[in-house]
């Protein structure tokens, strides 16, 4: 396979492969140990999976059948919601760990803000799970300006990402601002808004510019800037090698500003009733 290995992104001593697979509303085992095993031998060196996902044994699974030294991929992992109370959180990642087959993963994800129970619980937790070695990083996912703050000021380990809703059709302007003082990588989810922009003409208008597709553009929009990994999720074969393709061409400064007058349409593709929190202003 030619493509390149994904490039690496730094974070309070972790090194985080830019481009990871996403395994969120995935197909049954067989099929799914497959698409993740194919990811994997294209050259994707991270994974992202969660406990609410249900993918977790077929992530590691596909590791094992991939023969990749452990220490080569990074896995990262959530816990979700209800699982906020610090019992709950780490018997979430002890059934993690288990489900994935391993002692430790590289990323572990508060999955969504709980505001009925203390933040200061929940990062208690989280950070333990890092002390006690079955993280080797910990970080927020879903999290906004406020939360972040607080979060930063609470969590008794330094977090590395906040992994948002990241795409060229929503603008996170403030909130990606307010990762990079704190000195967090932004993880982009749903960057290709479950594919909302493919058809869009100025996508389509750069795509043939650099024969390359509308999904390779508006991934490398992401990539592009600083400090910005991606978790896309792809079902075809031929997506998952498309969407690693974006790391041996590089968008002009004009094409870079016009995909930013995207951001107007303001679609936010992941905002369930029940766990979403008041999200920043634009
Ligand atoms: N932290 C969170 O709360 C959170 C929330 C949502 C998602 N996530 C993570 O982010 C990952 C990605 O998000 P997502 O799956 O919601 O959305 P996404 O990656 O933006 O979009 C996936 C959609 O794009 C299509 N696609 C992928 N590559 C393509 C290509 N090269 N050309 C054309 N179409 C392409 C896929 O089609 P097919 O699937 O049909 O191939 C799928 O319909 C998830 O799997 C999960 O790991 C996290």
């Amino acid at each position: 396979m030619s493509n390149p290995i994904a490039p690496k992104l730094s974070a309070h001593g972790a090194e985080m492969p830019t481009l990871g697979y996403g395994t969120m509303l995935f197909p049954e085992p067989e099929h799914a140990i497959e698409l993740i095993l194919h990811a994997l031998n294209s050259g994707y060196r991270h994974i992202d999976t969660a406990r609410k996902y249900g993918s977790e044994p077929w992530v590691g699974e596909a590791m094992r059948a991939s023969g990749l030294p452990r220490d080569e991929i990074w896995v990262t992992t959530k816990v979700t919601e209800e699982n906020a109370k610090a019992d709950d959180f780490a018997r979430s990642v002890d059934t993690s760990l288990e489900a994935l087959g391993l002692d430790h993963v590289d990323l572990l994800l508060i999955h969504w803000p709980q505001p009925r129970v203390p933040l200061e619980e929940t990062l208690g937790a989280l950070a333990k799970a890092k002390r006690d070695g079955l993280a080797r990083h910990i970080g927020v996912s879903n999290f906004t300006i406020p939360l972040l703050d607080e979060a930063m000021a609470k969590c008794p380990e330094p977090l590395i990402t906040n992994q948002i809703e990241y795409h060229a059709y929503i603008r996170q302007d403030r909130l990606i601002t307010a990762c990079r003082k704190h000195g967090l990588l932004v993880t982009c989810h749903a960057p290709l808004a479950r594919g909302a922009m493919l058809d869009d003409p100025v996508i389509v208008d750069i795509a043939s510019t650099h024969g390359k597709t509308p999904a390779q553009i508006a991934l490398r929009w992401l990539v592009q800037q600083s400090n910005v990994a991606i978790v896309p999720r792809a079902l075809e074969i031929s997506e998952i090698e498309e969407n690693i393709g974006i790391f041996d061409f590089a968008l002009s400064e004009t094409e870079m500003a016009r995909i930013v007058t995207l951001q107007d349409n303001n679609l936010r593709v992941i905002n369930p009733e029940v766990r979403r929190p008041v999200w920043d202003e634009a």
